[in-house]
């Protein structure tokens, strides 16, 4: 048993390690609330009806991801990791979303304060029970 432990506590340093490289896919971790209408006027694109896509998987960026309004226009996928309820996470669900808002600034506020991001009511449906008001996400650009 002592030898397994001792094995263990050296092969530590590398077990952390492997954890802390980049994995494969370039996705970051973090979290998504969701808002509800109104939603116009946004903070990218003011009152023009054109800016949300047909799908409705919109979001808010939020401080992280904002970039000075840079983050305008720009799509990610994402997906849900985890929450704080069990099964929160709709399984097997990616969506893509548009960024069109600032959280800090949105017409309505977030279910959550702080997030990454914050998705419209269809995007978080998609992806999570709605009982939920924050979970964790996987994002990519
Ligand atoms: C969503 O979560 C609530 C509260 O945890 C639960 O009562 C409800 O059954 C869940 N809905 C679905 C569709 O899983």
């Amino acid at each position: 048993m002592s030898k397994i432990i001792s094995l263990l506590h050296h092969l530590s340093p590398l077990l952390i390690l492997l954890f802390l490289l980049p994995h494969h896919s370039n996705a970051d971790v973090g979290t998504a609330s969701r808002y509800s209408p109104p939603y116009l006027p946004s903070g990218c694109y003011g009152t023009e009806a054109s800016q949300f896509p047909s799908s409705n998987l919109f979001a808010a960026a939020g401080d992280g991801i904002w970039d000075n309004g840079a983050a305008c226009g720009r799509q990610y996928l994402v997906r849900c990791i985890s929450a704080e309820q069990p099964r929160t996470c709709i399984p097997d669900q990616s969506i893509q979303i548009k960024i069109v808002d600032y959280a800090a600034t949105a017409v309505s506020q977030p279910s959550s304060a702080a997030t990454t991001v914050v998705l419209s009511d269809k995007a978080f449906a998609t992806i999570a029970n709605t009982s939920a008001t924050f979970v964790n996400i996987e994002f990519q650009q």
